[in-house]
């Protein structure tokens, strides 16, 4: 006897995470080097004693506090399980089989999973030449069918991010009946005040979404936690679609104690960036091709030489994320790590002004 199970299971893309190689300097994941801090470890192990009781299904309090932490009501916030659970929600929420999604590519390797999931059709626009979304041809790529476009500001795998200007023009041309779904999964990390904020801009547009996470500035990747906040339809839309119970207790607690440190853990994100910004100077020094990142890692767009660069920084105990023929995306570690990746770089016959500037 044999299960049938979907016939274009095969076809859906694999979600690849970052590799881990005992012993090797991983910058794989886009995840920050620190742990959580002190008070919120304590937090966590005191909410244990009480996982025999399902979470609280809403999050109230965390929602609660976060809705004074963001300017918003807690109607406006929608929590859920990573804020990748709420990229599939909102495809969820919003298509139907004749709908499409719209994303620029390359970004965040997800949205082409969740889009096939839903067995809904996808619509992509290529980057520009500078690794940044081409908000111009994305508007020209909206058809009647569209109910749903990802903005990945800073956009993964790139950390190339557009500009506040450039979000407003995009949004004040989206036609009715399409939301935008703005994913600032990095946005603590934006140095750059050019870059578009989603929550400076979310009052101005019933159609806008905007998308963050607990797991990369408040360094909870290992708990999922995440939110959207959106106008009240979209969010009564994303709890319908919500699978019960999936934003579990101590990710709750962790998260209400992470916000108690924020300053602490912003502070972090900056000395993050403050490394980020140096890194891409060695890299262009030694004439690699680098965007301007506003996110914590930077994109090496080698091409054909990509798989070569992964193996040679692996030979030296160094695991980034390669994207094979594109690029490879290398996340800012700690100093001494970020040493260690630039000393293999520089090592590597590839390197050495070869590459035109971004
Ligand atoms: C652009 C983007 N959005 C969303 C996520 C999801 O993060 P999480 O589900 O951990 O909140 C990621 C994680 O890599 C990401 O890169």
């Amino acid at each position: 006897m044999t299960a049938r199970l979907r016939a274009d299971l095969s076809s859906l893309p694999y979600y690849v995470p970052g590799r881990s190689l005992p012993g090797a300097v991983k910058l794989a994941s886009n995840e920050v080097p620190a742990g959580p801090l002190p008070s919120v470890i304590v937090a966590i192990s005191d909410a244990a004693a009480g996982l025999n009781r399902y979470p609280d299904n809403r999050a109230t309090a965390l929602g609660e506090r976060l809705a004074l932490e963001l300017d918003v009501t807690p109607s406006q916030l929608a929590l859920g399980c990573g804020s990748s659970m709420l990229c599939l929600q909102l495809v969820q929420a919003t298509c139907g089989p004749a709908d499409e999604v719209l994303f620029a590519w390359r970004s965040f390797e997800a949205y082409p999973i969740f889009t096939q999931i839903c067995g809904v059709r996808q619509r992509t626009v290529p980057l520009r030449a500078d690794a940044r979304h081409d908000l111009t041809a994305m508007l020209s790529a909206i058809t009647p069918a569209t109910r749903l476009v990802f903005v990945c500001n800073p956009n993964n795998p790139t950390g190339t991010a557009v500009r506040a200007e450039e979000l407003v023009a995009f949004l004040d041309a989206v036609p009715d009946g399409v939301l935008v779904a703005l994913d600032e999964a990095y946005h603590e990390f934006v140095t750059d005040p050019a870059v578009g904020d989603g929550m400076a801009l979310f009052r101005r547009w019933d159609n806008l979404a905007v998308l963050r996470t607990f797991s990369k500035a408040y360094g909870l990747a290992g708990l999922r936690v995440g939110y959207c906040v959106a106008h009240e339809p979209v969010v009564n839309a994303l709890h319908r679609v919500f699978v019960p119970f999936s934003v579990n207790s101590l990710a709750q607690v962790a998260a209400l104690a992470s916000l108690e440190v924020k300053d602490e853990l912003l502070a972090r994100c900056r000395a993050v960036a403050a490394e980020r910004d140096r890194v891409r100077a060695e890299l262009l020094a030694m004439g690699y091709p680098v965007p301007d990142s506003q996110a914590n890692f930077v994109w090496l767009p080698l091409g054909e030489q990509t798989t070569a660069f992964t193996e040679h920084c692996l030979q030296h105990k160094i695991v980034i994320r390669p994207f094979s023929g594109e690029g490879a995306r290398i996340t800012i570690g700690e100093a001494s790590e970020n040493d260690a990746l630039l000393a293999v770089a520089r090592a590597w016959p590839g390197s050495g002004g070869t590459h035109p500037p971004m």
